[in-house]
Protein backbone atom coordinates (compact mmCIF):
# COMPACT_ATOMS: atom_id res chain seq x y z
CA UNK A 1 0.00 0.00 0.00
CA UNK A 2 1.29 3.33 -0.95
CA UNK A 3 -0.21 5.97 2.05
CA UNK A 4 -0.64 8.80 0.89
CA UNK A 5 -3.14 9.26 4.16
CA UNK A 6 -0.49 9.29 7.48
CA UNK A 7 0.38 12.45 8.31
CA UNK A 8 3.04 11.15 9.71
CA UNK A 9 7.25 11.38 8.98
CA UNK A 10 9.10 8.31 6.79
CA UNK A 11 10.91 6.53 9.28
CA UNK A 12 14.25 8.07 8.22
CA UNK A 13 13.35 10.71 9.31
CA UNK A 14 13.17 9.66 12.87
CA UNK A 15 17.07 9.73 14.43
CA UNK A 16 16.68 6.23 16.38
CA UNK A 17 20.15 6.28 17.58
CA UNK A 18 20.90 9.86 18.85
CA UNK A 19 16.93 9.42 20.41
CA UNK A 20 18.52 6.25 22.16
CA UNK A 21 21.04 7.78 23.44
CA UNK A 22 19.68 10.69 24.70
CA UNK A 23 16.85 8.68 26.71
CA UNK A 24 19.75 6.78 28.08
CA UNK A 25 21.50 10.13 29.17
CA UNK A 26 18.27 11.49 30.33
CA UNK A 27 17.49 8.77 33.02
CA UNK A 28 21.53 8.78 33.71
CA UNK A 29 21.48 12.54 34.40
CA UNK A 30 18.18 12.86 36.32
CA UNK A 31 18.11 9.61 37.93
CA UNK A 32 14.88 8.74 39.96
CA UNK A 33 13.22 12.13 39.59
CA UNK A 34 12.48 11.72 36.00
CA UNK A 35 11.58 8.15 36.39
CA UNK A 36 8.85 9.68 39.28
CA UNK A 37 5.49 11.92 38.96
CA UNK A 38 6.02 14.91 37.86
CA UNK A 39 4.50 18.60 38.09
CA UNK A 40 1.47 19.43 36.28
CA UNK A 41 2.87 21.67 33.85
CA UNK A 42 5.29 19.01 32.90
CA UNK A 43 9.20 18.51 33.17
CA UNK A 44 10.72 22.02 33.95
CA UNK A 45 14.03 21.70 31.83
CA UNK A 46 12.18 21.62 28.87
CA UNK A 47 9.45 24.52 30.04
CA UNK A 48 12.52 26.88 30.47
CA UNK A 49 14.07 25.46 26.74
CA UNK A 50 11.21 26.39 25.10
CA UNK A 51 10.77 29.54 27.31
CA UNK A 52 14.01 31.20 25.98
CA UNK A 53 13.10 29.74 22.46
CA UNK A 54 9.77 31.76 22.15
CA UNK A 55 10.91 34.56 24.64
CA UNK A 56 8.70 34.08 27.35
CA UNK A 57 8.04 33.02 30.54
CA UNK A 58 7.96 29.05 31.54
CA UNK A 59 5.37 29.81 33.65
CA UNK A 60 3.11 30.22 30.71
CA UNK A 61 3.97 27.00 28.96
CA UNK A 62 2.25 23.29 29.87
CA UNK A 63 4.00 19.98 28.33
CA UNK A 64 1.20 17.87 26.93
CA UNK A 65 1.63 14.47 25.83
CA UNK A 66 1.18 15.57 22.21
CA UNK A 67 -0.58 18.52 21.03
CA UNK A 68 -4.05 16.86 20.55
CA UNK A 69 -4.31 16.73 24.16
CA UNK A 70 -4.07 20.36 24.62
CA UNK A 71 -6.61 20.81 22.53
CA UNK A 72 -9.02 18.12 24.17
CA UNK A 73 -7.66 20.19 27.36
CA UNK A 74 -9.34 23.61 25.74
CA UNK A 75 -12.43 21.83 24.87
CA UNK A 76 -13.17 20.75 28.49
CA UNK A 77 -12.39 23.57 29.48
CA UNK A 78 -14.93 25.25 27.65
CA UNK A 79 -17.17 22.82 27.31
CA UNK A 80 -17.19 20.13 30.18
CA UNK A 81 -20.10 18.01 30.94
CA UNK A 82 -22.30 18.47 28.14
CA UNK A 83 -22.25 22.69 28.45
CA UNK A 84 -23.28 23.74 24.82
CA UNK A 85 -21.55 26.62 22.66
CA UNK A 86 -19.87 27.32 19.66
CA UNK A 87 -16.47 26.88 17.89
CA UNK A 88 -14.96 28.78 14.33
CA UNK A 89 -13.03 26.97 12.57
CA UNK A 90 -11.83 27.49 9.23
CA UNK A 91 -12.90 25.24 6.26
CA UNK A 92 -11.74 23.01 5.79
CA UNK A 93 -9.88 22.01 8.96
CA UNK A 94 -7.96 19.27 10.95
CA UNK A 95 -10.40 16.20 11.27
CA UNK A 96 -9.30 14.89 14.95
CA UNK A 97 -10.54 18.50 16.34
CA UNK A 98 -13.97 18.27 14.39
CA UNK A 99 -14.42 15.30 15.68
CA UNK A 100 -13.36 16.30 19.47
CA UNK A 101 -15.69 19.18 19.29
CA UNK A 102 -18.58 16.66 17.60
CA UNK A 103 -18.11 14.57 20.57
CA UNK A 104 -18.11 17.45 22.99
CA UNK A 105 -21.91 18.34 21.34
CA UNK A 106 -20.52 21.58 20.13
CA UNK A 107 -22.06 23.86 16.95
CA UNK A 108 -19.08 23.73 14.97
CA UNK A 109 -18.98 27.00 12.46
CA UNK A 110 -17.11 27.32 9.04
CA UNK A 111 -15.08 30.36 8.34
CA UNK A 112 -13.94 30.59 4.74
CA UNK A 113 -10.25 30.51 3.45
CA UNK A 114 -8.26 30.79 0.35
CA UNK A 115 -4.79 30.41 -0.69
CA UNK A 116 -3.57 33.34 1.42
CA UNK A 117 -5.33 31.86 4.73
CA UNK A 118 -8.35 32.07 6.77
CA UNK A 119 -10.22 35.25 5.31
CA UNK A 120 -10.36 38.12 8.52
CA UNK A 121 -13.80 39.59 6.54
CA UNK A 122 -15.19 35.93 6.68
CA UNK A 123 -14.15 36.22 9.92
CA UNK A 124 -15.88 39.69 10.98
CA UNK A 125 -18.78 38.35 9.73
CA UNK A 126 -19.46 35.36 11.42
CA UNK A 127 -18.23 37.24 15.05
CA UNK A 128 -21.28 39.79 14.19
CA UNK A 129 -23.54 37.12 13.58
CA UNK A 130 -22.88 35.38 16.91
CA UNK A 131 -23.68 34.04 19.66
CA UNK A 132 -20.36 34.41 20.97
CA UNK A 133 -17.40 31.58 20.12
CA UNK A 134 -15.52 29.90 22.97
CA UNK A 135 -12.86 30.27 20.52
CA UNK A 136 -11.30 30.32 17.20
CA UNK A 137 -9.14 26.88 15.77
CA UNK A 138 -6.65 27.80 12.96
CA UNK A 139 -3.32 26.23 11.64
CA UNK A 140 -2.06 29.51 10.16
CA UNK A 141 1.09 27.85 8.80
CA UNK A 142 1.04 24.77 5.85
CA UNK A 143 -2.30 23.95 7.13
CA UNK A 144 -3.81 20.50 7.67
CA UNK A 145 -5.14 19.56 5.40
CA UNK A 146 -4.73 22.23 2.81
CA UNK A 147 -1.09 22.88 3.34
CA UNK A 148 -2.07 26.65 2.81
CA UNK A 149 -0.24 29.30 4.71
CA UNK A 150 -1.91 32.62 6.24
CA UNK A 151 -0.50 36.17 4.90
CA UNK A 152 1.67 38.25 7.54
CA UNK A 153 -1.36 41.08 6.93
CA UNK A 154 -4.20 38.63 7.27
CA UNK A 155 -2.39 37.67 10.56
CA UNK A 156 -2.22 41.17 12.13
CA UNK A 157 -5.94 41.70 11.14
CA UNK A 158 -6.69 38.34 13.02
CA UNK A 159 -4.85 39.38 16.09
CA UNK A 160 -6.96 42.87 15.84
CA UNK A 161 -10.03 41.30 15.63
CA UNK A 162 -9.26 38.73 18.45
CA UNK A 163 -9.12 42.16 20.65
CA UNK A 164 -12.20 44.11 19.20
CA UNK A 165 -14.13 41.03 19.45
CA UNK A 166 -12.95 39.57 22.59
CA UNK A 167 -11.94 36.57 21.21
CA UNK A 168 -9.89 33.70 21.79
CA UNK A 169 -7.41 32.30 19.26
CA UNK A 170 -6.16 28.91 19.80
CA UNK A 171 -3.12 28.86 16.94
CA UNK A 172 -1.83 25.61 16.17
CA UNK A 173 1.42 25.03 14.46
CA UNK A 174 3.45 22.31 14.67
CA UNK A 175 4.32 22.73 11.09
CA UNK A 176 5.57 25.93 11.50
CA UNK A 177 9.53 24.67 11.40
CA UNK A 178 9.03 21.95 9.01
CA UNK A 179 10.05 24.86 6.23
CA UNK A 180 11.63 24.12 2.92
CA UNK A 181 12.38 27.48 1.98
CA UNK A 182 11.08 31.26 1.77
CA UNK A 183 10.85 33.65 5.00
CA UNK A 184 8.27 32.28 8.21
CA UNK A 185 5.89 34.74 8.57
CA UNK A 186 5.21 35.48 12.38
CA UNK A 187 3.42 33.62 14.48
CA UNK A 188 0.11 35.54 15.94
CA UNK A 189 0.98 34.94 19.14
CA UNK A 190 4.26 36.57 18.26
CA UNK A 191 2.53 39.40 17.14
CA UNK A 192 0.13 39.52 19.74
CA UNK A 193 3.19 39.46 21.93
CA UNK A 194 1.58 39.46 25.91
CA UNK A 195 0.87 37.08 28.20
CA UNK A 196 -2.58 38.31 29.34
CA UNK A 197 -3.57 38.05 25.62
CA UNK A 198 -5.77 36.62 23.51
CA UNK A 199 -3.86 34.02 21.37
CA UNK A 200 -3.18 30.50 22.67
CA UNK A 201 -0.48 28.65 20.70
CA UNK A 202 0.29 25.31 20.64
CA UNK A 203 2.93 22.87 19.07
CA UNK A 204 4.81 19.88 19.53
CA UNK A 205 7.80 17.90 18.49
CA UNK A 206 5.78 15.68 16.63
CA UNK A 207 6.95 16.67 13.18
CA UNK A 208 10.27 17.93 14.27
CA UNK A 209 11.77 15.24 15.98
CA UNK A 210 8.98 12.03 16.48
CA UNK A 211 5.42 11.85 16.93
CA UNK A 212 6.30 8.24 18.86
CA UNK A 213 7.54 10.72 21.76
CA UNK A 214 3.69 12.42 21.85
CA UNK A 215 5.55 15.65 23.58
CA UNK A 216 3.78 18.72 22.79
CA UNK A 217 2.80 22.38 24.24
CA UNK A 218 0.40 24.63 25.16
CA UNK A 219 1.61 28.53 25.23
CA UNK A 220 -1.25 29.79 27.37
CA UNK A 221 -2.75 33.62 28.47
CA UNK A 222 -2.51 33.88 31.99
CA UNK A 223 -6.24 33.26 32.58
CA UNK A 224 -6.34 29.77 31.07
CA UNK A 225 -3.50 28.84 32.94
CA UNK A 226 -4.57 27.26 36.40
CA UNK A 227 -7.72 25.75 34.91
CA UNK A 228 -5.52 24.05 32.31
CA UNK A 229 -3.08 22.96 34.72
CA UNK A 230 -5.68 21.46 37.04
CA UNK A 231 -7.81 19.60 34.12
CA UNK A 232 -4.20 18.57 33.11
CA UNK A 233 -3.04 17.21 36.60
CA UNK A 234 -6.72 15.65 37.30
CA UNK A 235 -6.17 13.51 33.50
CA UNK A 236 -2.83 12.43 33.26
CA UNK A 237 -1.29 14.09 37.02
CA UNK A 238 1.64 14.58 35.12
CA UNK A 239 2.48 14.54 31.35
CA UNK A 240 5.11 11.93 30.33
CA UNK A 241 8.37 12.82 31.76
CA UNK A 242 10.59 10.67 29.96
CA UNK A 243 9.84 11.48 26.54
CA UNK A 244 10.02 15.10 27.53
CA UNK A 245 13.50 14.47 29.33
CA UNK A 246 14.63 12.57 26.08
CA UNK A 247 13.95 15.77 24.01
CA UNK A 248 15.47 18.09 26.73
CA UNK A 249 18.62 15.98 26.36
CA UNK A 250 18.27 16.14 22.78
CA UNK A 251 18.12 19.52 22.37
CA UNK A 252 21.08 19.91 25.27
CA UNK A 253 23.44 17.67 23.20
CA UNK A 254 22.68 20.09 20.42
CA UNK A 255 20.56 18.02 17.75
CA UNK A 256 17.71 20.15 17.59
CA UNK A 257 18.62 22.19 14.41
CA UNK A 258 20.99 19.82 12.63
CA UNK A 259 18.17 16.98 12.93
CA UNK A 260 15.22 19.47 11.82
CA UNK A 261 17.25 20.38 9.01
CA UNK A 262 17.98 17.09 7.94
CA UNK A 263 14.60 15.97 8.27
CA UNK A 264 13.76 18.79 6.39
CA UNK A 265 15.93 18.15 3.42
CA UNK A 266 14.35 14.28 3.47
CA UNK A 267 10.62 16.24 3.09
CA UNK A 268 11.23 18.44 0.54
CA UNK A 269 12.39 16.15 -1.88
CA UNK A 270 9.23 14.18 -1.03
CA UNK A 271 7.38 17.56 -1.52
CA UNK A 272 9.50 18.37 -4.80
CA UNK A 273 8.65 14.58 -5.97
CA UNK A 274 4.95 15.35 -5.27
CA UNK A 275 4.22 18.25 -7.40
CA UNK A 276 5.93 16.88 -10.24
CA UNK A 277 4.23 13.64 -10.09
CA UNK A 278 1.06 15.79 -10.38
CA UNK A 279 2.44 17.79 -13.02
CA UNK A 280 3.11 14.96 -14.87
CA UNK A 281 -0.18 13.09 -14.64
CA UNK A 282 -2.54 15.56 -13.70
CA UNK A 283 -0.92 18.48 -15.85
CA UNK A 284 -4.10 20.88 -16.25
CA UNK A 285 -7.45 18.72 -15.42
CA UNK A 286 -7.09 19.53 -11.74
CA UNK A 287 -5.13 22.03 -9.24
CA UNK A 288 -3.25 21.55 -6.23
CA UNK A 289 -1.22 23.64 -3.67
CA UNK A 290 2.23 24.55 -3.55
CA UNK A 291 3.38 24.38 0.10
CA UNK A 292 6.98 25.76 1.16
CA UNK A 293 6.37 23.44 4.10
CA UNK A 294 5.30 20.98 5.93
CA UNK A 295 3.70 17.55 5.13
CA UNK A 296 -0.07 18.06 2.66
CA UNK A 297 -0.72 18.98 -0.58
CA UNK A 298 -5.00 19.72 -1.34
CA UNK A 299 -6.05 18.30 -4.59
CA UNK A 300 -9.21 19.25 -6.14
CA UNK A 301 -9.88 16.55 -8.50
CA UNK A 302 -11.18 17.03 -12.01
CA UNK A 303 -14.74 18.41 -12.27
CA UNK A 304 -17.14 15.69 -11.58
CA UNK A 305 -15.29 13.30 -9.74
CA UNK A 306 -16.28 12.42 -6.18
CA UNK A 307 -12.93 11.29 -4.05
CA UNK A 308 -14.49 9.12 -1.88
CA UNK A 309 -15.60 7.13 -5.02
CA UNK A 310 -12.07 7.50 -6.40
CA UNK A 311 -10.62 6.22 -3.07
CA UNK A 312 -12.16 2.83 -3.10
CA UNK A 313 -10.79 2.14 -6.55
CA UNK A 314 -7.57 3.52 -5.17
CA UNK A 315 -7.63 1.24 -2.16
CA UNK A 316 -8.34 -1.84 -4.68
CA UNK A 317 -5.34 -0.35 -6.59
CA UNK A 318 -3.00 -0.31 -3.50
CA UNK A 319 -3.10 3.80 -3.04
CA UNK A 320 -4.61 5.72 0.18
CA UNK A 321 -5.43 9.06 1.19
CA UNK A 322 -7.82 11.19 2.85
CA UNK A 323 -11.07 12.22 1.03
CA UNK A 324 -12.07 15.97 1.68
CA UNK A 325 -14.96 15.09 3.50
CA UNK A 326 -13.12 14.72 6.47
CA UNK A 327 -12.07 17.89 7.18
CA UNK A 328 -15.86 19.70 6.42
CA UNK A 329 -18.12 19.76 9.58
CA UNK A 330 -21.04 19.96 6.99
CA UNK A 331 -20.10 17.50 4.08
CA UNK A 332 -18.37 19.75 1.78
CA UNK A 333 -14.87 18.72 0.22
CA UNK A 334 -16.52 15.88 -2.28
CA UNK A 335 -14.61 17.01 -5.07
CA UNK A 336 -10.94 17.06 -3.10
CA UNK A 337 -8.58 15.21 -1.29
CA UNK A 338 -5.66 15.90 1.33
CA UNK A 339 -2.49 13.94 -0.27
CA UNK A 340 0.33 13.72 2.83
CA UNK A 341 3.87 13.01 1.10
CA UNK A 342 5.61 12.81 4.58
CA UNK A 343 5.66 9.16 4.36
CA UNK A 344 5.97 7.29 0.98
CA UNK A 345 9.53 7.64 -0.64
CA UNK A 346 10.14 9.57 -3.65
CA UNK A 347 9.31 6.58 -6.15
CA UNK A 348 6.29 5.60 -4.24
CA UNK A 349 5.09 9.07 -5.05
CA UNK A 350 5.49 9.37 -8.26
CA UNK A 351 3.44 5.52 -8.55
CA UNK A 352 0.87 6.51 -6.36
CA UNK A 353 -0.09 10.29 -7.96
CA UNK A 354 0.12 8.18 -11.25
CA UNK A 355 -2.44 5.57 -10.17
CA UNK A 356 -4.39 8.15 -9.42
CA UNK A 357 -4.39 9.77 -13.01
CA UNK A 358 -5.06 6.80 -14.75
CA UNK A 359 -8.12 5.59 -12.14
CA UNK A 360 -9.54 9.84 -12.31
CA UNK A 361 -8.97 9.43 -16.25
CA UNK A 362 -11.06 6.08 -16.34
CA UNK A 363 -14.09 7.27 -13.82
CA UNK A 364 -13.99 10.61 -16.60
CA UNK A 365 -14.35 8.12 -19.35
C1 LIG B 1 -2.65 20.62 12.69
C2 LIG B 1 -2.31 19.52 13.63
N1 LIG B 1 -2.43 19.72 14.95
C3 LIG B 1 -2.14 18.76 15.84
C4 LIG B 1 -1.69 17.53 15.41
C5 LIG B 1 -1.41 16.47 16.44
O1 LIG B 1 -0.10 16.41 16.70
P1 LIG B 1 0.52 15.73 17.99
O2 LIG B 1 1.25 14.55 17.51
O3 LIG B 1 1.42 16.78 18.56
O4 LIG B 1 -0.61 15.40 18.91
C6 LIG B 1 -1.52 17.26 14.05
C7 LIG B 1 -1.06 15.94 13.59
O5 LIG B 1 -1.08 15.57 12.47
C8 LIG B 1 -1.85 18.29 13.13
O6 LIG B 1 -1.74 18.12 11.81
Amino acid sequence: MISFARGAPAPECLAVELLADCAKGAIERDGTSVLSYGTGLGYAPLREWLGERYSIDPGQILLTNGSLQGFVYLAQQFFWSGVGGRVLVEAPSYDRPLLILRNHGVEVSTVAMDDEGLDPEALERELKRGPKPAFLYTIPTFQNPSGRTLSVERRKRIVELAHEYDLLVLEDDPYGFVRYEGTAPPTMFEIEGSIAGQIAHTSSFSKTISPGLRVGYLILPKPLLKPLELIASSTTISPSNLPAATVYEFARRGHFEPNLERMNNLLRTRRDAMLTALERHFGDSASWSRPEGGYFNWLNLPEGIDAGELLTRATEAGVSYCKGTDFYPDGRGAGSLRLAYSFPSPEEIERGIAILAELARDMKS
